[in-house]
């Protein structure tokens, strides 16, 4: 039997140690994750959701691990066949690759040394190159947390916006949040995929997204890359617009939540 002879601290990447002001914020008896009063919470953690995305537009949240994010970015902006550019910056840009390729994207990787961050200029010059605008997407890790690097996300955006190209921009801030400077709307980002377990120091299980804008009709996907279940964007909003989450909420990860916005 292991006897812990203090306060246990968990140190891994991550789930990252919850700071006691947030353990007691889920200290609170359970309500009924249907009714008006979760609503409430709901309402107060997504307005507070804003701010911390640094977004004026509605975030949406579910129960997810990262991974689980990750799939509903997908999900909900491409579609099998369709090619993205992606940046090796570390473990995690590889497990996202490895995930795009399963739900049949055509993945674009752009090799790197897990020494540095994405390169805006070599992004630059992949999008110039491709004239017939056949990447739907750039997608990269905002902080490696394999490594630590973290990547120049307002330099990438400018480096699509000088290349004059429509690739959507998603960002995975899974261990920045929270943690590192980060503007959604400031740095021009279509989609900011998060999860409570790493930057923002909450424990793990609730997804977040940002999605910036509606997509133009080039930017639809044509056939989604996956069953929509979990985070379907649609669906997802509109319940969010309520309050409640359209799959059990995590009612504890919610108090805690609340405590951080
Ligand atoms: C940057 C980053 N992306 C994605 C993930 C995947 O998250 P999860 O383990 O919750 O699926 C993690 C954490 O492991 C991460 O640190």
């Amino acid at each position: 039997m292991t006897v812990h002879t203090g306060k246990h601290f968990l140190q891994i990447p991550g789930p990252t140690n919850v700071p006691d002001r947030v353990l007691r914020a889920m200290d609170v008896p359970t309500i009924d994750h249907r009714g008006r009063e979760f609503a409430q919470l709901g309402l107060e953690v997504l307005e507070g959701c804003k701010a911390v995305f640094r977004t004026k537009n509605p975030v949406v949240i579910y129960p997810s691990s990262g991974t689980g994010a990750w799939e509903a970015a997908i999900v909900n902006t491409l579609s099998p066949g369709d090619k993205v550019l992606m940046v090796e910056t570390g473990h995690f840009a590889t497990l996202w690759k490895g995930l795009a390729e399963k739900f049949k994207l055509d993945v674009e990787f752009l090799p790197g040394d897990w020494r540095r961050g994405a390169q805006p200029e070599e992004i630059g010059v992949r999008l110039a190159d491709d004239r017939q605008h056949r990447i739907k997407a750039v997608m990269v890790v905002h902080n490696e947390t394999s490594t630590g690097v973290t990547s120049r996300i307002p330099e990438i955006r400018r480096a699509i916006d000088r290349a004059k190209h429509p690739a959507l921009f998603l960002v995975d801030t899974i261990s920045s949040l929270g943690s590192i400077e980060y503007e959604h709307d400031a740095w021009g980002v279509d989609v900011t995929v998060c999860c409570s377990q790493k930057g923002l120091m909450l424990p793990p299980g609730l997804a977040s997204m940002q999605y910036r804008r509606r997509l133009s009709p080039q930017q639809r996907p044509t056939r989604r890359a996956g069953p929509i279940g979990i985070g379907k964007r649609s669906s997802s909003r509109t319940r969010t617009v309520r309050g409640l989450t359209r799959l059990p909420p995590i009612f504890s990860t919610a108090c805690a939540k609340r405590s951080r916005c």
